[in-house]
């Protein structure tokens, strides 16, 4: 039996730039349902089984979907990069066609972003993006998500970015030119984020009203900010650039002096994991602007409506 959930335009969610307004728009009043609902909401994934799929460590992400899928109704088989080693002991294509014999889903957290899209390429069930070098397309959702729950609406509001030009990143200048909001990103020269992203942007953002700048200057971009987010300085697998990049980024920290030029009722987000004295400052990610725990939980609620609208099947 299907359940009046809705559908997406796509089968399997590799970047929020795949999605239009109306995607999303779906994505987050099914997650306000199952939010609002968490036990009760019917179990439109009973019996289906997730493979997850993960060269990198985690702890949100791994645990939402894995909790998620149990809320749902089904299970979740977790597999690490020492179980697969993805395309080295077996090719990709192999991997993603024995998958989807036994599994009606994979969620993916790779290093290269192309192993993703490989994945999805050959696999017959959806593959959901848990984070690749380059995007991370279930936390900028839930980022605009929780913004919405705050807000009301996110369109005309302004969302600052400080610090890498990373996978979160992407993602978050990918949803604030589709929702509507204007993004400002402080980043330090050689780190900005990727052009190719930033121009996509640019361009969603002519429909959607939403401005998206891109600055050195972090006192600049927090300037009358309705929300200021970081995130690490050196993401996962760049652990050798750390020193580097601390003292290249210490200019860019997200403290109770740089929150002063932002408006004053400013929310503050981070994706976590998050280094207190280094990109946040503690008085910062423990105020009461701060909605970082509010938006973890929210990982578990977007999630959940992704796999509900992907995975439901169909017959
Ligand atoms: N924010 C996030 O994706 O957290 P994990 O790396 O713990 O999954
Ligand atoms: N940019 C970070 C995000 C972690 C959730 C990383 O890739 O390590």
């Amino acid at each position: 039996m299907t359940h009046d959930i809705g559908t997406l335009k796509v089968t399997s969610l590799n970047s929020i730039a795949d999605l239009d307004r109306p995607d999303v728009e779906t994505i987050f009043q099914l997650a306000k349902r199952v939010k609002q609902d968490r036990f009760d909401f019917p179990k439109v994934l009973k019996d289906q089984r997730l493979a997850m799929l993960f060269e990198k460590e985690s702890l949100r992400t791994r645990v939402t979907f894995d909790v998620g899928i149990q809320d749902l109704g089904g299970s979740a088989v977790f597999l690490d990069h020492q179980d697969v080693r993805l395309g080295a002991r077996e090719s990709l294509k192999d991997v993603a066609k024995n998958l989807s014999r036994w599994c009606h889903g994979i969620v993916a957290r790779t290093y290269r972003h192309r192993t993703v899209l490989d994945l999805a390429r050959h696999a017959d069930v959806p593959v959901i993006n848990g984070l690749t070098d380059y995007l991370h397309p279930c936390q900028g959702l839930t980022d605009f998500f929780t913004m919405t729950e705050v807000w009301g609406d996110v369109r005309g509001r302004t969302f600052t970015y400080v610090g890498d030009g990373n996978n979160t990143c992407h993602s978050l200048i990918h949803a604030g030119a589709l929702l509507g909001c204007h993004v400002r990103v402080a980043s330090p020269e050689g780190y900005e984020p990727n052009s190719k992203v930033v121009n996509h942007a640019m361009n969603l953002a002519k429909e959607s009203g939403s401005e998206i700048t891109i600055l050195e200057d972090p006192v600049e971009a927090v300037s009358g900010a309705d929300a200021v987010y970081t995130d690490v300085w050196a993401s996962m697998g760049m652990e050798e650039e750390t020193e580097e990049r601390a003292e290249m980024f210490s200019p860019y920290r997200v403290d109770g002096k740089l929150m002063s030029h932002a408006k004053s009722d400013a929310l503050f987000l981070h994706c976590l994991p998050a280094h207190r004295g280094h990109e946040v400052s503690s008085e910062v990610i423990d105020s009461p602007g701060s909605r970082v725990y509010q938006n973890a939980e929210n990982r578990l609620h977007i999630q959940k409506a992704i796999m509900a609208l992907l995975m439901q099947r169909r017959s």
